[in-house]
């Protein structure tokens, strides 16, 4: 496979197959394993990365970062304030300057639509580093996550995300999921279900694969499954009022030992991070002190227990991310 996606983007899922997508999860095992063992071929020398971050980061940044030293490239990083894109250049020249130095691009930021045209223009991959339509690179991390917590065939995965089911992390696990043939569930509200398209054409990919798609308000929808994902209740980029709104909607769907008893024994627990399950933040303190509670999409216990595959997730993201690096620039 990774041949195919050389010279190629990563945008988003839905451009992608089954197959690319299993063959850089494979990619990334193989990758991890030679890196384990002291083993790993740098495949990127001489190659220079641009990481350009309009919102904050912690594991992608590091995730792309690592794996562009491991590989033998080099990385510049640019951080929310860092460059003209946006505010005194549009994406397209900045493509067309950075395809001039870059042999890739990765963008995190608010639209797609940017990192869509970044792709068209800069004559480089570019990669999609969280918008708040998708988070691409992180499905990778989390496909990989439960295959190892989960050996057999990727059909026999099933996965229930609970929480607000319109931000970029649920959209992303409904459509790999109806894409790789699993059994996704979305549990919200019914106002933060994902949107009427979106649902159809996860519909029809999971017509296409096999995958069984669920979208409901009801937390039973938890029983039965692998694995158990949350999110943050308010992204990156949403205005901070949205808070109290979103802690009423959401706080019946909060992942604690009692939901994770419905799921079963067999569920483990999932989260892109980072995550409200303590005061131990800024934000999280201050929802504390207007709120009274010290924790929000999950409980500290549940983060904590040993059925929480949520530092796996972490830990994957360089693993997936090198992949993407390799079979798109690599060669
Ligand atoms: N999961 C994730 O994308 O984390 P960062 O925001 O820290 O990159
Ligand atoms: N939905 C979250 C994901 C963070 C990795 C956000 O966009 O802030």
């Amino acid at each position: 496979m990774p041949g195919s996606l050389r010279g190629r983007s990563f945008v988003k899922e839905l451009d992608h197959t089954a197959d690319e997508l299993l063959g850089l999860v494979d990619l990334a095992r193989r990758l991890e394993a030679a890196k384990r063992a002291g083993a790993e071929v740098p495949r990127l020398g001489g190659r220079n990365i641009a990481l350009i971050f309009e919102k904050t980061s912690t594991r992608t940044r590091c995730a792309f970062e690592v794996a562009a030293h491991d590989q033998g490239a080099h990385v510049t990083y640019l951080d929310p304030s860092g460059s003209q894109i946006g505010h005194k250049e549009s994406a397209e020249d900045t493509a067309r300057v950075l395809g001039r130095m870059y042999d890739g691009i990765e963008y995190r930021g608010a639209s797609q639509e940017v990192v869509e045209t970044l792709a068209r223009c800069a004559g480089v991959p570019v990669w999609n580093g969280l918008t708040d339509d998708w988070h691409p690179t992180q499905m990778l991390a989390d496909v990989l996550t439960m295959r190892e917590h989960a050996p057999g065939p990727v059909a026999e995965l099933s996965v229930c995300f609970v929480g607000d089911g319109r931000n970029n992390v649920a959209r992303s696990l409904l459509v790999t999921g109806a894409i790789l043939g699993m059994d996704v569930r979305i549990c919200a509200p019914s106002s933060l279900q994902p949107d009427a398209d979106l649902r159809r054409t996860a519909d029809k990919l999971a017509a296409e694969s096999g995958a069984r798609v669920l979208v409901t308000d009801d937390v039973g929808a938890v029983e039965g499954v692998g694995f158990v994902y949350t999110d943050v209740w308010v992204s990156m980029g949403e205005p901070p009022e949205r808070w109290a709104e979103r802690i009423d909607l959401l706080l019946p769907y909060q992942v604690d030992a009692e939901l994770m008893a419905l799921a079963g024994p067999q569920a483990r627990f999932m989260h892109c991070l980072p995550a409200f399950h303590d005061r131990g933040t800024v934000v999280g303190d201050r929802l504390f002190q207007q709120t009274g509670l010290s924790e929000l999409e999950v409980t500290h216990d549940v983060f904590t227990s040993d059925r929480s595959v949520v530092f796996d997730q972490a830990e994957n993201r360089m693993h997936t991310i090198k992949a993407v690096l390799v079979a798109t620039m690599g060669g």
